[in-house]
């Protein structure tokens, strides 16, 4: 008898290369250049920052199901800081950006029916986000020509009448890259004409890699609904904390709706914690030195890794404008499974292979620029070393 769901896959054993690294790490130290847990990779959290959870406001429980009004207001003033003007009571909280995904698709989507875009190459856990909130996922593609823009040929092939929302992250997971004017205005127009929701994740929006970015005209004052995600698991590298927001813009009445609808679905779960939201102002003040120092991490080892590559073994690093990632192009001489195994098995490395993102074709690496920065040079000259070596 079978009694679960679809929405759980039924194959669910850990890939070949989950068991390889599994193996490595049992053998002894490996050198990971895939973490991207912030709180253990040698980042200095002032001792005090989460001092506010055990306030002693928090001890009374006034359920609100869009959150409470000081923890929108003081995410607001966070957006002003990055010069975007967002209204308190058009904030959303959630636990975290994955919930909010799982909230969105089940304010916009039909059950079994509906369906969202998603880009390629880029995060990973939509397959899930999509499958267990059941909705359908469509995937639209990212192209590269020296920069990553959206193959709005490939966008308009993946729209049906059933879509719903469009998923743009920016910068995105694992490419660095972000959504420029022309993406922007294309996402927004077609949205709008075709009556789906625009969905911009922004977790990584802190951490440019080189010039700061710049605000896309199209979401200033956008004609579509347009829902931006945020949390303080990358805003200030506290996952464990456990908050997260949507963001609400476009037209008033859509999103007076929206906020409505959005009310009885946080109802049902009132899911964000007390001493979280009485904590959230002086989370987002007291965080900003976290965010600095991961700020100058990325930083730092994108430098290092452009110097460590810079074209030799045939590799080269893909420009990135922001985020936590980086893209090594390697020769296809060898696959990306055999490459990353080799790494494993023979260099203690553990790196992503692009396959993993949905790249359209071979052969690409994936690192995480956050490792420390020790660790994370000599991983990366022995990656350099195994190009050569082939
Ligand atoms: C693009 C993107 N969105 C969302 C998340 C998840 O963020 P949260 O911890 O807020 O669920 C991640 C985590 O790596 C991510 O890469």
């Amino acid at each position: 008898m079978n009694v679960f769901s679809t929405r759980v896959p039924a194959d669910r054993r850990p890939s070949e290369l989950a068991r390889a690294a599994a193996r490595a790490r049992a053998r002894g130290p490996v050198l990971d250049l895939t973490g991207t847990n912030p709180t253990r990779a040698g980042i200095t959290y002032p001792p005090d920052l989460l001092d506010d959870l055990s306030h002693p406001a928090a001890l009374t429980y006034r359920p609100t199901p869009l959150g409470l009004p000081d923890a929108r207001e003081a995410i607001a003033e966070d957006y002003a800081r990055r010069g975007i003007h967002v209204e308190a009571d058009r904030i959303v909280l959630t636990t975290s950006t994955s919930e909010a995904y799982s909230i969105l698709f089940k304010l916009l989507g039909e059950p079994g029916r509906s369906d969202v875009l998603t880009p390629v190459p880029s995060y990973p856990l939509f397959d899930h986000l999509t499958r267990l909130d059941g909705v359908v996922q469509r995937r639209y593609a990212l192209e590269y020509h020296g920069a990553w823009t959206v193959d709005t040929e490939s966008l308009d092939r993946a729209w049906t009448p059933d879509t719903r929302a469009v998923l743009a992250v920016s910068p995105n997971n694992p490419t660095g890259s972000v959504v420029g004017d022309a993406d922007a205005a294309e996402l927004a127009r077609r949205c709008h004409d075709r009556q789906a929701a625009l969905i911009l994740d922004e977790v990584f929006c802190d951490y440019p890699l080189g010039a700061p970015f710049v605000e896309p005209r199209a979401f200033v004052e956008p004609p579509c609904l347009l829902c931006r995600l945020g949390g303080l698991s990358k805003s200030i590298g506290l996952p464990q904390a456990k908050l997260g927001w949507i963001a609400l813009d476009g037209p008033p009445d859509v999103v007076a709706e929206a906020l409505d609808r959005l009310e009885l679905v946080c109802d049902t779960y009132l899911s964000v914690s007390t001493p979280v939201q009485i904590a959230a102002r002086s989370l987002l003040k007291r965080g900003a030195v976290v965010r600095a120092q991961i700020l100058d991490r990325v930083r730092a080892n994108d430098a290092a890794l452009r110097a460590i590559v810079s074209g030799a073994g045939g590799a080269t690093v893909l420009p990135a404008e922001g985020g936590w990632s980086a893209v090594i192009r390697v020769p296809a001489t060898r696959s990306e499974e055999v490459l990353v195994t080799e790494l494993l098995e023979l260099d203690a490395v553990v790196v992503h292979p692009g396959y993993f993102f949905d790249f359209p074709h071979e052969a690409f690496l994936v690192v995480s620029l956050l490792p420390e920065p020790d660790e994370f040079a000599t991983g990366i000259r022995l990656v350099q070393d195994r190009l050569h070596a082939a």
